[in-house]
């Protein structure tokens, strides 16, 4: 089939490398199409005519960068997912905060149109009973189109249709007028969170140590085991003895097991005993 922009295997190729390089995605042959699609529209937009010309704009444009990453990155999620995690971090949390008398404080590393990040909070807000439980959540993401979203926090109201009834009417305002066929998160639920960009190939992380969960969710199946492991040990020192790690579904680290143990359902606790200063170098 004739294709719109000249797209050859050396165009992928530089492709492939750059996005490795710069956030982690590794992308198999199979990708090919999904790649031609996904950068094309960045084509039509700078009025290029193949993608040749599109990676020499990219080396000498560094603003383009960003909405490169923006364009190869895979943003599925929706509230909720993987519902048993939330249940499960709902019993941590109130566990630790009892104990420790801390604010617990929750890391979202991942996290997309911040569906994930609204999860926790609202789990939060229900585990104790208040609009301000004592609860921290940074969310954070590489890609900045999807944080804009998050930030709004406004979404479609097929994103919601499958929350209870109780939870859209304690937690969404319904879009009425103009607005109509969409809901918005309450301020309430936003202000316990905090949105940032980050990368999580960065060197260093700016992030600060103490969290007590970290959600690392369906990202790191984007990555090869050295780039996890690398991601790995640098979440270890940041978590408190009694933190967790949330992973995907599908995400099983048994390549850091001197990292991170399996305490089932995905969800993984630091080893103990390793150096907390220099373990990922
Ligand atoms: C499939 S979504 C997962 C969202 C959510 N955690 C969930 O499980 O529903 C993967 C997200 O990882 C982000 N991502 C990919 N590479 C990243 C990197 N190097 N640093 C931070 N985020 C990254 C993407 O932008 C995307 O929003």
């Amino acid at each position: 089939m004739e294709r719109e922009f000249v797209f050859t295997q050396v165009d992928f190729e530089r492709i492939r490398s750059l996005i490795r390089d710069r956030v982690g995605i590794s992308l198999s042959e199979k990708k090919r199409d999904l790649v031609y699609s996904r950068i094309a529209r960045r084509l039509r937009v700078l009025q290029l005519k193949q993608f040749s010309e599109y990676l020499d704009f990219l080396l000498v444009n560094d603003h383009e960068i960003q909405d490169f990453i923006n364009a190869l990155t895979t943003n599925l999620t929706a509230f909720f997912r993987e519902s048993h995690h939330f249940d499960h971090l709902a019993t941590h949390m109130l566990k630790q905060v009892s104990s420790s008398k801390q604010t617990f404080r929750i890391w979202s590393s991942a996290c997309s149109t911040g569906e994930e990040a609204y999860s926790i909070a609202m789990t939060a807000i229900e585990t104790f009973g208040t609009w301000t439980p004592p609860v921290t959540i940074l969310a954070t993401d590489v890609d900045t189109n999807v944080l804009t979203q998050a930030k709004a926090g406004v979404y479609g109201s097929e994103r919601v249709e499958k929350l209870s009834d109780e939870r859209m009417r304690h937690f969404f305002f319904k879009g009425k007028g103009k607005r109509q066929g969409s809901v918005r998160i309450r301020p309430e639920v936003q202000a316990l969170i905090q949105f940032k960009p980050f990368n999580l190939l960065a060197d260093p992380w700016p992030i600060k140590g103490q969290l007590d969960a970290v959600f690392c969710r369906n990202v790191m199946i984007y990555f090869d085991k050295p780039t996890q492991y690398k991601i790995l040990s640098r979440f270890h020192p940041l978590l408190r003895d009694r933190g967790l790690l949330y992973a995907g579904h599908s995400e099983s680290f048994q390549h850091a097991a001197d990292l991170f143990k399996s305490q089932g359902q995905t969800i993984f606790k630091p080893v103990s005993g390793l150096l907390k200063q220099g373990v990922h170098k």
